[in-house]
């Protein structure tokens, strides 16, 4: 899967956004190593930290069918470059590698490439 692609997925699943109380919305869409693509968008609730990440559904989703290994994950969102938060990186580490590709969207809609390398370095793991 190309990374325009990719993008294209987490654009669909942006639209799914449930925010009706910071009106931001977030797709991602990540690629598993056997091929499959899980997309996500990120969920409030009145208890603001119920909250989920739209990067984190996508991957929970995925773990949740048995599916652990990861090719690279794109996101986008009411503002791009949409990065992901800490927490979001932090579960991405559990599952992938520093050279895992974060693919991103500039404020031009130039399609940018990153690592977790780059946006965790010294992450935490047991
Ligand atoms: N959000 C995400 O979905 N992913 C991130 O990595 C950053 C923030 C969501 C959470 C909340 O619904 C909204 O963006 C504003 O913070």
């Amino acid at each position: 899967m190309t990374n325009q692609e990719l993008i294209a997925l987490a654009e669909e699943a942006m639209e799914y956004a449930y925010s009706p109380y910071s009106n931001f919305k977030v797709g991602a869409a990540i690629e598993t190593e056997s091929g499959k693509v899980y997309t996500g968008c990120n969920i409030e609730n009145a208890s603001f930290g119920a909250t989920n990440c739209a990067e984190r559904t996508a991957i929970f989703k995925a773990v949740s069918e048995g599916e652990t290994k990861f090719k690279k994950i794109a996101i986008v969102g009411s503002q791009n470059p949409c990065y992901p938060c800490g927490i979001c990186r932090q579960v991405m580490s559990e599952f992938t590698n520093s050279f895992f590709p974060i693919i991103l969207k500039d404020e031009d809609d130039n399609i940018l490439s990153t690592t977790l390398e780059d946006l965790l370095p010294h992450s935490f793991n047991l």
